[in-house]
C-alpha cells in the first residue's frame, strides 16, 4: 500500500436532542492508503453514514463535527464551503444505498452528468459530454447516448447504480464512498456492482472506502475492514484476520451470524440484546451489557486500542485472551 490519502482523527460527531445530544462518532482514529478497498462494518445506528458524509463535510445540521478529517493532505473540518464543494465529486466521490433518491426527477442523465463534469473538470459542454459518454462505457452501460437521454425514473436500480458510479468516476475522484450501494438491488445485480467496483479500483487506482451490512462483499471485496460499535472503532484487521480470528466479542458474534453475499441488515440484528441508545451510550466499553466476558473493568473504563498482530487492532480489555 502506498500513501495515506485519508486521514481521520479523534473524529466526534453530536447531533443536538432535547435533553441529551445524540453522539453519533465517539472518537474515531482512521486511515486510508491510496489503492485500498475498505470495508466498514458494524450494526444499524453505530456511526458508519455519519462517519462517511464526515468526510465530504456533509453532516446535516444541525451536527457538530470535531476532530481532524484530511483528505490528501486539505483538513476538511472547518473548510470553506467553496473548498467543501470543490472537494465532493472531484477528491472525494461518494455513492448510495438509493440511487433514484439521489439524482433529479426532473432532469436527464446527460443534463445531471454534465453538469457535475463542468463543475470539476471542464467548461466545454461537449466536453462534458464525451467524459460521460466514457464513463457510462467504463461501467458498463450499453448505449450510453440513449442512457444519457434518459429520465431517472426510465431507468432501472441496477442501471441507476451504474449511472451513479459513472457519475462519480467521471471527475476522477481520489477517493470513492460507497454507503450501502447494494442493498437495495437484488442479489444478482448486487454481485455485478461489486465485481465493477473492483474493477475500477484496480483499473484506477481507486482508493475506496465501502460500508455495508455483507461479511460476504467485505471477504470478497476489501483490503481491510473496519468493525464499529456505538460510534467508536472495536476491530480493524484484514478480512482474514476478522473473520477467521476474530479478537473482539462484538465482531466474534458478527462472524457467528455467518451472512452470505446477497443477505441484509437482518443478519446482523441477530446479536442479542440492544443497540446502545446513542443520547446515553453505556460507560466504560459500550459492548459490556451485551457482552459475556464483561467485568468490573469493561462496566468503567473505556478500552484503549491494541495492535495484536499486523494491522490487526482491537478495543477490548481482554484482547489478548480472546485473539
Ligand atoms: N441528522 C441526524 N440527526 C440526528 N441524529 C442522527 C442524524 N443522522 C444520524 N443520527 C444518529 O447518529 C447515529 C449514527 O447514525 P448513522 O446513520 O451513522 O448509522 P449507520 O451506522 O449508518 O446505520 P445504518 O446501518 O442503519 O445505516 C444514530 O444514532 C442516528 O440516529
Ligand atoms: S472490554 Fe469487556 S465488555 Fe468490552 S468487549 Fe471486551 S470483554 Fe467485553
Ligand atoms: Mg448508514
Amino acid at each position: 500500500m502506498n500513501d495515506v490519502i485519508l486521514k481521520i482523527r479523534d473524529l466526534r460527531v453530536e447531533f443536538p436532542d432535547l435533553v441529551r445530544n445524540v453522539q453519533a462518532v465517539r472518537g474515531c482514529d482512521l486511515e486510508l492508503s491510496s489503492g485500498e478497498i475498505l470495508g466498514l462494518i458494524g450494526e444499524s445506528g453505530c456511526g458508519k453514514s455519519v462517519t462517511a458524509l464526515s468526510c465530504l463535510g456533509l453532516v446535516p445540521a444541525p451536527g457538530q463535527v470535531r476532530g481532524s478529517i484530511i483528505v490528501d493532505g486539505e483538513e476538511i473540518i472547518g473548510a470553506s464551503r467553496q473548498s467543501l464543494s470543490k472537494l465532493r465529486g472531484g477528491k472525494v466521490a461518494m455513492i448510495f444505498q438509493n440511487p433514484g433518491k439521489a439524482l433529479n426527477p426532473f432532469f436527464t442523465i446527460g443534463r445531471q452528468m454534465t453538469d457535475v463534469i463542468c463543475i470539476h473538470r471542464t467548461s466545454s459542454r461537449s466536453e462534458a459530454r464525451q467524459v460521460a459518454v466514457d464513463a457510462l462505457q467504463s461501467v458498463r452501460l450499453p448505449d450510453p447516448q440513449v442512457v444519457l437521454s434518459k429520465y431517472p425514473h426510465q431507468l432501472s436500480g441496477g442501471q441507476l447504480q451504474r449511472v451513479m458510479v459513472a457519475m462519480a468516476i467521471s471527475c476522477e475522484p481520489l477517493i470513492l464512498i460507497a454507503d450501502e450501494p447494494t442493498t437495495a438491488l437484488d442479489v444478482t445485480i448486487q454481485g455485478q456492482i461489486i465485481v465493477l467496483i473492483r474493477d475500477l479500483a484496480q483499473s484506477r487506482g481507486l482508493t475506496v472506502l465501502f460500508i455495508t451490512h455483507d461479511q460476504g462483499v467485505v471477504a470478497s471485496l476489501c483490503d481491510r475492514v473496519i468493525v464499529m460499535y456505538a460510534g467508536r472503532i472495536v476491530e480493524t484487521g484484514s478480512p482474514g484476520d476478522l473473520f477467521r480470528r476474530p479478537a473482539h466479542p462484538y465482531t466474534q458474534k458478527l462472524v457467528q451470524t455467518a451472512p452470505r453475499l446477497g443477505r441484509g441488515k437482518e443478519d446482523l440484528e441477530a446479536i442479542p440484546g440492544q443497540v446502545p441508545d446513542m443520547r446515553a451510550p453505556p460507560e466504560g466499553c459500550a459492548f459490556h451489557p451485551r457482552c459475556t466476558y464483561a467485568n468490573e473493568l469493561c462496566r468503567k473504563v473505556s478500552p484503549r486500542t491494541v495492535t495484536l498482530g499486523d494491522n490487526h487492532t482491537v478495543a477490548c480489555h481482554l484482547a489478548q485472551e480472546h485473539a
